[in-house]
């Protein structure tokens, strides 16, 4: 299947490794060109290295405002449009209820709400230029079942759900279809990071795939191509809607 998406321009955010990355690459391997941000200049080398010559990428931490709207003018000078954006950031701190701080609780709705909020806001007048465009929003399972010990996590991310399921008929009316993406475990830095953190490594991750009806995590890759599929004008008519890409994890019966 054509995906439609040669030359087509996307900015993903928080991709120099994890889903981002794993988003970004899908894209350019369907021919689009590709934004990455992330905080460390380094990393961010390293991922376009590995992307080659259709990605570029701009340093921005997603959670500072004044980021987001240099990211999107850099865009702007450079694209001219958007045809697709996937907005994603760094996870909030694990935590229980008693133990998480006022500032813990603002910093995480800067990261993982108000992220998104900024990058809506500023990416609109681009993704207007374009004739499909799509954003899709980067949360969680914990919309759908909250996950022990992610109180922020849990918290937060139902918010932009909120928001995407209100936007969607704002934005279809002006041609923006958005979606919200919602990852179970996908094997990533960050996973392995939660992983050792544990005091018994080998029985923390052989109790996260007893949890997994298909038997293993995801891979970036994988998700990466659902992401993309998502993003691109062949999922035309999928709108304001979320997709679990879970592995069939989450058990409920909606
Ligand atoms: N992996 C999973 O199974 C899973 C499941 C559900 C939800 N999630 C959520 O999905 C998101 C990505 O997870 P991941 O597993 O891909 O994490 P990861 O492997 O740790 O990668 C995180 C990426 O985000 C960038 N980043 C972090 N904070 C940022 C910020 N403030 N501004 C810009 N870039 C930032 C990092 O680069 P720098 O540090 O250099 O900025 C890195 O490129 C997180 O919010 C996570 O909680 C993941």
């Amino acid at each position: 299947m054509d995906l439609e998406l040669k030359d087509k321009f996307f900015l993903v955010t928080a991709a120099s490794r994890g889903l981002g990355f794993g988003v970004a690459k899908a894209l350019v391997e369907e021919g689009a060109k590709v934004t990455i941000c992330g905080r460390t200049k380094e990393d961010l080398e390293a991922a376009q290295n590995s992307l080659g010559e259709r990605a570029r990428y701009v340093i921005a931490d997603v959670s500072k405002e004044a980021d987001i709207k240099k990211l999107i003018d850099d865009v702007e000078n450079v694209y001219g449009r958007l045809d697709g954006l996937y907005v994603n950031a760094g996870g909030p701190p694990p935590g229980t209820f008693n133990k998480t701080s006022d500032e813990e609780w603002r910093s995480s709705i800067d990261l993982n709400l108000m992220s998104a909020v900024w990058l809506t806001r500023e990416a609109q007048p681009l993704l207007k230029k374009s004739e499909h465009s799509s954003i899709l929003y980067s949360t969680s399972i914990s919309v759908k079942q909250p996950l022990d010990n992610l109180l922020l996590s849990n918290s937060i991310r139902a918010a932009v759900i909120g928001m995407m399921r209100t936007i969607s008929t704002e934005f279809g009316l002006i041609g923006i279809r958005v979606n919200a993406i919602c990852p179970g475990y996908i094997y990533t830095e960050r996973v392995e990071q939660l992983i050792q953190d544990t005091d018994d490594k080998t029985a923390a991750k052989q109790e996260i795939i007893e949890r997994i009806p298909i038997g293993r995590m995801g891979t970036p890759d994988e998700f990466g191509r659902i992401c993309t599929f998502l993003l691109s004008p062949i999922a035309g008519y999928i709108h304001g809607a979320l997709l679990l890409v879970d592995g069939g994890m989450y058990q409920g019966m909606m």
